[in-house]
């Protein structure tokens, strides 16, 4: 693979190299910060240190979390890499070691003699920033969490006071249940077909695992909860250890298998209960809920996994879109349709309402021709009470990232929180952007601009209280 040409290592995603921290002097801000906002806005993504051998977006690349951190009106900024043992065993020996999911390699003996990491598959920690439990934690799906300080520096891998054993990959996506705080979350193993729901309590402390047999591996990369549910797509999709190995693409679709919803009752009693329909892919849930005897999934909605083409040229061309399921608790019957026609992926909600009947998403968007990257360079407000998508753009060549919705502490309405991400804008340059949840159109209220380029990356969330 000619990494030279990779679209996702050009251009605003390719990787820096410094560890920085700018205080409120080195920050330039333009509009007012809200200043009740308490806490810090986190994101991760992938930010290679060394010049990898292959490269599978959004999969592979060292984590790195850029943290903005609010109190009083006032602003700090701090960015760091997960300091994964990975990482760390490369940094030793100061070149690249580890292969990519899409192709990896034997650990060569003299690194695992020194004591280097021997796992050849890559925690690379990079997919999510969580605040739950009082613990920070970054996320990968394939492995364990890194716990981390507040100011971003590694604690070590995370194993919930051992109640993750050994292989256990844990995924990126769990929901916090906004009536009990619990973290509904979920692991699959490599060695495994079969899916674990997990339930950890406000406090982080293990609490429940409900163990669902599936017949075939999968990627399942994102779960939703409803107030009596855990909702999971089975696509007809897995990765393959063994072609990884061998250099083939370990990505498997089977499109005639179909897709398969399955709701999982949360409390742990009672049947699974399986929906089958056409296959599709999707990486994210918007939200879901339970009404009138049926479940209501709004989600981004792919038509095949992103990787096949990944293989070949890294370009990822497959249509994205909002889409409204509703299943039929009675009659297992499947309705699936496009709710608007907006490009757009990361979706988002006021997360006081996950799981409930909600009125508004959010999400990266496009409204420009959408070429060799996913190039979003708008913030989109879904109104699924009136069906209107209206978007705010930042800039015709900008890439804006997942907006997170930070609810206003004194409101319960969804429209009078903030939606954040970074952008970059050509020309204008990198800042955090700060938008009204409720007048998107009117562009941001506030911009923390920064010194320094912020690559684009993955997954953000606000950390309500978090300080430094
Ligand atoms: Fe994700």
């Amino acid at each position: 693979m000619d990494l030279s040409a990779f679209p996702y290592l050009q251009g605003n995603y390719a990787p820096i190299d410094e560890e920085r921290d700018f205080d409120e002097s080195q920050l330039r801000v333009e509009g007012e910060i809200p200043k009740k906002l308490l806490g810090a806005f986190m994101r991760d993504g992938a930010n290679v240190a060394y010049q990898p051998n292959h490269y599978v977006y959004p999969l592979d690349g060292d984590g790195m979390v850029h943290g903005v951190y609010f109190k009083d009106g006032h602003v700090e900024y701090k960015n760091r890499w997960v300091q994964t043992s990975h990482l760390m065993t490369e940094r030793k020996f100061d070149h690249t070691i580890y292969g990519s999911v899409g192709k990896l390699l034997e650990v060569p003996q003299e690194v695992i003699d020194a004591g280097g990491e021997p796992n050849p598959i890559r925690n690379t920690a990079n997919t999510n920033v969580i605040y739950h439990g009082e613990k920070l934690l970054a996320l990968w799906e394939g492995g364990f969490p890194h716990l981390l300080n507040n100011d971003l520096s590694t604690v070590g891998l995370y194993d919930y006071d051992g109640a993750l054993k050994p292989g256990d990959a844990l995924t990126a996506h769990p929901k916090i249940c906004p009536i009990t705080g619990d973290l509904v979350s979920c692991s699959q193993r490599w060695d495994s077909p079969n899916y674990w729901v997990r339930v950890f309590d406000a406090k982080g402390r293990h609490k429940q695992v409900m163990e669902v047999e599936l017949p075939r591996k999968g990627i399942i990369h994102d779960l939703q909860i409803t107030a009596n549910y855990v909702v999971i797509f089975y696509a007809p999709t897995y990765h393959s250890v063994e072609k990884a190995m061998k250099g083939e693409d370990p990505f498997v679709w089977e499109p005639e298998l179909g897709t398969k919803i399955i709701a999982i009752p949360r409390d742990g009693s009672g049947e699974n209960i399986v929906f089958e329909t056409e296959s599709f892919f999707s990486w994210h849930f918007c939200n879901g809920f339970e009404s009138g005897g049926k479940i209501v999934l709004d989600y981004v909605w792919i038509n095949s996994i992103p990787f096949t083409q990944s293989q070949g040229t890294g370009v990822e061309k497959q249509p994205r879109r909002m889409y409204r399921m509703t299943l039929d608790m009675v009659t297992r019957q499947v309705t699936n349709e496009q709710f608007s026609d907006v490009f757009c992926e990361f979706s988002r909600i006021d997360e006081r309402l996950m799981g409930k009947d909600y009125r508004y998403g959010f999400a990266a968007c496009s409204n420009r021709e959408w070429g060799d990257a996913h190039g979003y360079n708008c913030t989109g407000s879904f109104d699924f009470q009136t069906g209107e998508t209206v978007l705010w753009e930042y800039g015709e060549k900008a890439n804006a990232g997942e907006p997170v919705h930070v609810p206003n502490p004194d409101s319960d309405k969804e429209e009078d929180g903030w939606l954040m991400c970074f952008v970059d804008n050509p020309g204008e340059g990198p800042f955090l952007s700060i938008l009204s949840a409720g007048n998107v159109t009117d562009g941001p209220v506030a911009k923390v601009h920064i010194p320094g380029r912020v690559p684009n990356g993955f997954h953000a969330n606000w950390m309500q209280n978090l300080t430094l």
